[in-house]
């Protein structure tokens, strides 16, 4: 029987690739979008899509009955600058909804549920370069407090109850098809929309602030490739580190600066700087690439011609 998947958070910067990806690889009808907001037209236009709201468990649930849905991607959440603005609805948003999935699968309606985690998950007394896979986690925002603790719940499901739930650690992830909103990563993204429209970004965090980071295609890939890994290759249930390349604003700036000579970048820090300073500059992700085979193909280079090229075109 194919698989049915509903995607959460369809509308976001994950949301949208992942949903096209998914749609080439598993057929555009057994692909269900729904978020709160509406999509962008090329999700509205090739599959079914949903208005939930994922506080309202009772619409999931009609959602999950209505396809018959066996897989849930789980992408909702309030990210980390917005948390700390709002930190009781942002931990009300984050846990919640991955509560009502949890235990959807737990009551098997679901076979399979994959809810990201991230480097937010780490804090300011964890090693930042290399981080290990275990290692100290003491998150200071409400955004990390709610990852490690949502990590930690998905193992306990796991153990518990069986639930096959499976998890990466997100670094930065920068794409041209939606904006992230509301993290403190977000610049990596805005530079280059500011660098085209207006030859000058302003960023928020130093120019020495280093930062993992991600291209989403390579994003994308890890995504589909922990959750189509066999279920005994995936021996980690709480998160898997993930990684690919590291930099500060300078190096990105410097790196667009030779495609287009005239840009300038300039520093007005703000508090989003101390949540950067209390994450990993860079990660080890060697379980990832040892037990379902994980390998990015995207180094920063690459990145920021492709993410040149594809908004030149707009
Ligand atoms: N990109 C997220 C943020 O900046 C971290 O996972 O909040």
């Amino acid at each position: 029987m194919t698989d049915k998947i509903l995607v959460l958070g369809a509308s976001g910067q994950i949301g949208t690739d992942l949903i096209m990806q998914l749609r080439l690889d598993y057929g555009n009808d057994n692909v269900v979008a729904s978020d709160i907001k509406k999509p962008v037209d090329f999700i509205l236009n090739s599959g079914p899509f949903e208005e939930i709201n994922v506080l309202d468990e009772n619409r999931l649930l009609e959602v999950v009955k209505k396809y018959k849905i066996t897989q849930v991607y789980h992408l909702v959440a309030m990210l980390s600058a917005t948390g700390e603005k709002f930190p009781a609805a942002g931990w009300k948003l984050n846990m919640d909804s991955l509560f009502s999935v949890l235990n959807m699968a737990k009551d098997g309606l679901l076979k399979k549920v994959y809810w990201p985690s991230s480097i937010a998950s780490f804090g300011p007394t964890t090693p930042r370069t290399n981080t290990a896979q275990y290692t100290i986690m003491d998150p200071g925002t409400v955004y990390g407090i709610s990852k490690l603790s949502g990590e930690l719940w998905c193992d306990y499901y796991h153990k518990k109850y069986g639930v096959d739930v499976r998890s990466v650690r997100y670094p930065g992830l920068i794409s041209y098809k939606t904006q992230p909103g509301g993290g403190t990563t977000d610049y990596a993204v805005d530079i280059f929309h500011q660098a085209l429209k207006t030859n000058s970004y302003e960023c928020f965090l130093a120019e020495n602030t280093v930062l993992p980071m991600m291209y989403m295609p390579d994003a994308i890939k890890a995504t589909i490739g922990i959750m189509e890994a066999p279920s005994e290759d995936v021996k980690i249930r709480t998160s898997y580190n993930l990684s690919a390349f590291s930099f500060d604003p300078k190096t990105l700036a410097d790196k667009i600066k030779s495609q287009l000579p005239n840009f300038n970048i300039s520093y007005a820090i703000d508090s989003r700087n101390d949540i950067a300073l209390s994450w990993p500059q860079s990660m080890d992700d060697s379980r990832a690439r040892k037990d379902w085979a994980w390998q990015h193909d995207y180094d920063l280079d690459a990145m920021v011609k492709d993410m040149l090229e594809n908004l030149s075109k707009e």
